[in-house]
């Protein structure tokens, strides 16, 4: 089956401004499944996980089923209550108002993540297939696709995030067979059953969850390559986990009321390496941190965990520099913020200040870890 593949864009990533096409490639992979292996014609592409304006789509030979008449596509944005990241869908913006700054904070995170994958797999991830637990509405999933790779499986619990996600690929006209997006709580399924995936993304879950051990250990056993877990991590030395108790009610969060366990960075770690990966963290050099305040404060970091240490070596130029003089001083920085904020729990208040916030209620919240967005 000839399945011919065009490549427009309009991303930053690709340097283009307006639906510009930049390169077609063809394949006849005979008869049976096919899929689309797109090859970008330029030299260094950043995946159309930035996804601004970006399309990657069948245009020949796929099916067409699924696709999104255009006249459609802005009654199906406005039908969702909430979006967490940008899509250029065919010249229709989602959400019709824009994300603000929060869309620097999506795509900064997105070529944090994607940087070292590219560069690990030599440019593309074509031939891979990709798990994204707890995916939303496919945005990095759609990273992955337009990366390249062979297929992506999405999870997440929220049926309504499924829909959101399949709906963004069908604007985009992606082929079917590259893709699937299922309503499915992490914590109930044997993820197993679904493998094997070479690359796992685990983006913005691993402190969603109540159990982040059992979690990785589970990926690790369909995941021969590589995983990437990036989280928000408890800013305290060793190895620890923060219990917390999450309510459902925004949609980014937990699907039912539970426990979850926020980590430090040495716990990412020894949660990875029992599981048999080399880990490291990556440097995020964000051109701008608008929105994006925990990633410059250590308070949020992706991790890139491998199998196979020589993919380590490839992306060595993004692994941040942890030396022991780095780590002591975010330590003893943390240990002065806890002091203070404990000796002014102990103050006693003043009479007559009785209906002001109560100072422990303080204390306690500020030693949360501050920003809980995706
Ligand atoms: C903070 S958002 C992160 C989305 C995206 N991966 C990212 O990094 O931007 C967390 C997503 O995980 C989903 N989620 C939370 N708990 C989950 C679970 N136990 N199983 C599957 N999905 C879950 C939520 O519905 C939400 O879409």
């Amino acid at each position: 089956m000839l399945i011919e593949v065009e490549m427009e864009a309009a991303c930053p990533a690709f340097g283009g401004s307006n639906h510009e096409e930049i390169g077609h490639a063809a394949a006849d992979h005979g008869s049976g499944e096919s899929y689309l292996r797109l090859r970008d014609p330029r030299t260094s592409p950043t995946p159309d996980s930035a996804t601004q304006g970006c399309s990657v789509r069948a245009v020949n030979g796929a099916s067409r089923d699924h696709f999104v008449p255009t006249d459609e596509i802005d009654a199906q944005i406005a039908r969702f209550p909430s979006w967490h990241y940008e899509f250029d869908l065919r010249g229709h913006r989602a959400p019709k108002d824009g994300l603000g700054a929060n869309r620097n904070r999506q795509e900064q995170r997105a070529r944090y993540v994607f940087e070292p994958l590219r560069r690990a797999f030599g440019g593309s991830l074509s031939g891979k297939r990709v798990l994204d637990l707890g995916c939303n509405a496919g945005y990095f999933a759609l990273g992955a696709v337009s990366l390249g790779c062979d297929f992506v499986l999405g999870l997440d619990a929220r049926q309504f995030h499924v829909e959101q996600a399949n709906f963004v690929f069908a604007a985009k006209e992606i082929e079917r067979s590259r893709y699937r997006f299922k309503a499915q709580d992490v914590d109930d399924i044997d993820i197993g059953s679904e493998g094997p995936f070479e690359i796992v993304l685990c983006l913005g879950l691993l402190y969603h969850v109540s159990d982040p051990a059992g979690l990785v250990e589970r990926i690790a056993r369909i995941n021969p390559q590589v995983l990437v877990v990036d989280t928000t991590l408890l800013p305290l030395p060793g190895s620890v986990l923060q219990l917390r108790r999450e309510q459902p009610d925004d949609p980014r969060f937990a699907a039912r009321e539970q426990f979850v366990a926020i980590p430090t960075r040495r716990a990412v770690e020894s949660i990875a390496e029992a599981a048999g990966y080399s880990v490291a963290a990556l440097a995020p050099r964000f051109s701008d941190y608008q929105a994006a305040e925990d990633y410059r404060a250590g308070r949020r970091r992706a991790f890139f965990c491998t199998k196979e240490p020589r993919l380590l070596e490839s992306v060595e130029e993004h692994v941040e520099d942890t030396s022991a003089a780095r780590t002591a001083w975010t330590s003893a920085r943390w240990g002065l913020h806890l002091a203070g904020e404990a000796l002014r729990a102990r103050t006693p208040r003043r009479p007559g200040l009785t209906g002001q916030p109560g100072t422990e209620a303080r204390s306690r919240s500020s030693i949360s870890p501050t920003s809980w967005r995706p």
